[in-house]
């Protein structure tokens, strides 16, 4: 398996060190050999057909800040150029996510399933902006567009809604998909002010570059677009999305809720519309989890409620999600009978 990993940050280089450390175990048990020809970041790339040393990869960007010092050759293509000029078999879109208008991750996986590669995308805001289209552009193309990442780091709250729950209908959900405003107003709920909880959130690396990401709910919003289409089937992207983030919850709302034996947690739901929105939750409930912890209860039609809590985003959860991405498509393309060697 051949692959174009786009950004090369933390999630970008836990994936590296993951496939590294495994190499013999994933070919023992799932019969993948998976190779990355190219890497690209925000300063440069980095190419070798035959496969790139992952190792050395991810000391060179220690050392230098960018892959680009890997090689004297091709070390300033683009990821387009890579996607372009390489022969691959999957895109990996690490880049970072905007919400403005997406790039450069939308040109990447736009370009990349144009071209027949299959896409793992852990950048939220091509399918936050464009999901329904994204996904007619994979099956026109025949292939595969995943995303496990995107919603729970490691957790596989994706695969759980839209597997383990196969042939049931999921009626309405809502969950705490943003682990920095879980964590900010768990250590509101114990006597800090917002302002240090959110210094404190900061420190220990939690908050988005641009916090507005994270206080305002767009990073929730974001989640919850892809699960309004991939679990629900709905055709939205984040317009679509009434949101309300947490930089109006006080400390004083947060002591009225606990007189209610309720917590405040910035929740996203979908049950007739979509909405992110503080709302009070009680304490004894499953979804009422603490610290960066990510919770969602999804109500199915026969099965009742169910909550499936686990850590949100993080580099080596997330490229956790990645190799499961990766395993997938392995797996559907040898269902279609392509050759062995991947
Ligand atoms: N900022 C996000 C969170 C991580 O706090 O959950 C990326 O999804």
């Amino acid at each position: 398996m051949r692959i174009i990993l786009c950004g090369f940050g933390v999630v970008g280089q836990s994936l590296a060190k993951l496939l590294d450390s495994r190499t013999e175990d994933l070919y023992a048990q799932y019969g993948i050999k998976p190779r990355v020809v190219g890497v690209f970041d925000s300063k440069g790339s980095a190419v070798d057909t035959s496969g790139l040393d992952l190792n050395r990869l991810v000391e060179i960007k220690k050392k230098f800040g960018t892959v680009k010092k890997y090689a004297n050759k091709n070390a300033n293509l683009s990821g387009l150029d890579l996607i372009d000029d390489l022969d691959a078999d999957v895109l990996v879109e690490s880049t970072v996510s905007n919400y403005k208008d997406a790039e450069p991750g939308m040109t990447h996986i736009t370009n990349a399933l144009k071209k027949g590669l299959h896409v793992v995308s852990v950048n939220k805001g091509p399918l936050a902006l464009a999901f329904p289209s994204l996904m007619e552009l994979a099956e026109y193309n025949q292939v595969l567009l995943r995303f496990s990442g995107t919603v729970g780091g490691g957790t596989p709250i994706l695969n759980y809604a839209k597997n383990s729950l196969r042939g049931e209908r999921v009626l309405s959900f809502q969950g705490i998909l943003n682990g920095t405003t879980n964590y900010i107003l768990t250590n509101m709920a114990n006597g800090m002010s917002f302002k240090s909880a959110l210094l404190d959130a900061k420190k220990r690396g939690y908050v988005e570059a641009d916090e507005s990401l994270d206080l305002d709910g767009l990073d929730a919003a974001a989640k919850l677009v892809i699960l309004a289409n991939w679990i629900m089937g709905m055709r939205v992207t984040l317009p679509d999305i009434k949101r309300t983030g947490i930089r109006n919850v006080s400390s004083s709302d947060i002591k009225k809720a606990e007189k209610k034996n309720c917590a405040i947690k910035l929740i996203a739901s979908c049950n007739k519309e979509l909405v992110v929105a503080p709302k009070e939750v009680l304490q004894d409930d499953p979804l009422c989890v603490n610290g960066t912890l990510n919770a969602i209860s999804f109500t199915s039609e026969h099965s009742g409620t169910q909550t499936i809590i686990g850590r949100g985003a993080g580099g080596v959860e997330t490229a956790s999600s990645i190799l499961r991405d990766l395993l997938d498509i392995r797996q559907e393309i040898s269902r279609n009978g392509a050759a062995n060697y991947f």
